[in-house]
């Protein structure tokens, strides 16, 4: 994706109130972080916040945490809790290369990843966020009844993620390759990138993907 320098952006996120500094210190306590014993759902790569906040704001008895590798992103979501100022959502500016370093084992009950950047050349396709090195990853830390919910309208990720998470031994669920047009649409929240191609046309593609016990 193409990214706009926001001046100051960068600086905002050492100070502003809803963005989590050195998050590892609450690596295996976050249910402390947020004073309460709820669940934890997190979404990776979550762009300006649009979907998370939603959801954020529609589940009062789920805690939130949005993960996102850029600050000039990662300020519009700001912005929007900064009205809502919502207690159970918060934010994480990081790469997700390292989100073992802040979650410990069956630390957080859902995983969202919605249209990831698809990594469309083979010699990048470890930096896919459903390659079997990341999937290992999420395996660390998601609870064992957990799920990683996958969103996007890029049919060669998705084919990917298929395979990938087949190879890897994840479970399968909730398949669909026209989302809004399925029975999982109801209660879907969109996301920005979700609203910007159905737009377009195109067919939205989700999957569920759990643990084998
Ligand atoms: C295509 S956008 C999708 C944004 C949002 N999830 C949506 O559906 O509207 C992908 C987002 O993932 C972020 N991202 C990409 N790689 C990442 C990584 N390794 N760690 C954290 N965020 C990442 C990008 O900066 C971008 O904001």
């Amino acid at each position: 994706m193409r990214l706009r320098n926001i001046p100051g952006a960068r600086e905002e996120m050492l100070v502003n109130p809803y963005v989590v500094q050195e998050p590892e210190q609450w690596r295996g306590r976050w249910r402390e972080f947020f004073g309460n014993d709820r669940p934890i759902h997190i979404e990776i790569g979550m762009g300006k916040g649009q979907f998370l906040t939603a959801l954020a704001a529609a589940n009062p008895g789920i805690n939130y945490l949005g993960i996102e590798k850029y600050s000039s992103v990662l300020i519009r979501a700001l912005e929007k809790q900064s009205e809502l100022d919502l207690p159970n959502l918060r934010f994480l500016r990081l790469d997700a290369e390292n989100v073992t370093d802040i979650f410990a084992t069956a630390e957080v009950e859902r995983i969202y990843l919605n249209f990831s950047d698809p990594w469309p050349k083979d010699r990048h396709a470890h930096r896919r966020l459903t390659s079997d090195r990341f999937l290992a990853r999420y395996a660390q830390f998601l609870a064992p009844e957990g799920f990683v919910a996958f969103k996007t309208d890029n049919r060669g990720l998705f084919d990917y993620t298929v395979e990938t998470a087949t190879a890897c031994g994840w479970e399968l669920s909730e398949l669909t390759y026209d989302l809004h047009h399925s029975p999982y649409e109801v209660g879907n929240l969109h996301t920005e990138y979700e609203d910007r191609f159905a737009a377009l046309g195109n067919p939205i593609c989700r999957v569920v993907l759990r643990r084998k016990a």
